[in-house]
């Protein structure tokens, strides 16, 4: 499986903040935003990245990431002209995936939760074994906000609505896609909503009439973030904090993951952290690599 992460788009809801910056370089407590679903993505196993992104910021993340050899993975990146839907992406990634199966991620959704690794690995594996589609559902108080699921008594999907006037239930699908290599031939045929953009709820609801759709639901022992609005980067930022200042482990630490995986050593490790000695950041990688029973072995997210 390949992933592929959404990081273009314009941005709007975050005016004036983004006004000069790409919503995805902005801090989500200690690290940028983009961090958080790059490390969900390694969680996942998955070495072959690509991000979608802006024309006019293709440099920054290319200095960010560079080709992903740092972390052990392979990125790549493909500019998006024009913020023309979520779904584009898949059109865009056409060459970058293959044959492969596809693991779609939104640069701007943050997830944490116990076993939320375990969960999407299900996810992932039952793609790769069964093929179709799998995505998640999330209970929220503004779901007009999202793509919206409904469900039957019996949690048969009934229906998906890219953000609905009035919705059927109050989960919100969040921004984490599992898809066999048939999405990109589903993105093709997509046309364009009535806001004008090619939605990724289409593709899902195109899985759905085939009866290829899945959908599992996140409990409350979530948290999930789409930190694209003032509020909910805010929101997003304070979770981060409280949690890493409470536990000392930090959430989205790429270099962490990278080094659980097994993907980069120790001496490339304590490399890493070296331009970082003086921050919290950099100090944790070090303790890390010097006394990594301290920190425990257990899930970076
Ligand atoms: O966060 C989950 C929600 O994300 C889903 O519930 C919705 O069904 C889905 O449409 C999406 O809604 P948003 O309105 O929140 O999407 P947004 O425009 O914020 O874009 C999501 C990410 O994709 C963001 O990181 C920017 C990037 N993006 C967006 C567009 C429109 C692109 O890379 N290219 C684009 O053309």
């Amino acid at each position: 499986m390949k992933a592929i992460i959404l990081a273009g788009g314009s941005g709007t809801r975050l005016y004036p903040v983004t006004g000069a910056i790409n919503k995805h370089f902005l801090p989500i407590y200690n690290k940028p935003m983009i961090y958080y679903p790059l490390s969900l993505v390694m969680l996942l196993s998955i070495k072959d990245i690509l991000f979608i992104v802006n024309p006019e910021d293709l440099k920054n993340f290319q200095k960010l990431f560079k080709d992903g050899s740092h972390l052990g993975v392979n990125i790549k990146y493909k500019m998006q002209e024009e913020p023309r839907g979520l779904a584009e992406g898949l059109i865009l990634a056409e060459d970058f995936i293959g044959n492969d199966n596809i693991c779609y991620m939104l640069g701007d959704n943050i997830f944490f939760g116990h076993d939320l690794v375990k969960i999407m690995e299900e996810a992932k594996n039952d793609i790769e074994q069964n093929g179709g589609a799998y995505v998640f559902g999330y209970s929220i108080k503004d779901p007009e906000r999202f793509g919206v699921v409904e469900f039957d008594e019996k949690g048969n999907v009934l229906s998906l609505e890219e953000k609905p006037k009035k919705t059927k239930s109050h989960y919100a699908i969040v921004g984490m896609y599992f898809y066999d290599n048939e999405a990109i031939k589903i993105a093709k045929n997509v046309k364009p909503s009535e806001r004008g953009e090619l939605e990724i709820t289409s593709v899902n609801e195109e899985y759905l009439k085939k009866g290829k759709l899945k959908v599992k639901l996140l409990g409350r022992g979530f948290a999930w973030f789409d930190a694209g609005t003032h509020d909910s980067f805010l929101e997003a930022g304070e979770f981060v904090a409280t949690v890493e200042n409470k536990t000392g482990l930090m959430i989205g630490c790429i270099e962490e993951i990278a080094y659980k995986n097994g993907w980069i050593d120790k001496k490339q490790l304590l490399k890493l952290a070296q331009p970082l000695k003086k921050t919290e950041y950099g100090k944790y990688l070090i303790e890390l690599a010097e006394n990594s029973l301290v920190l425990g072995a257990s899930n970076a997210i």
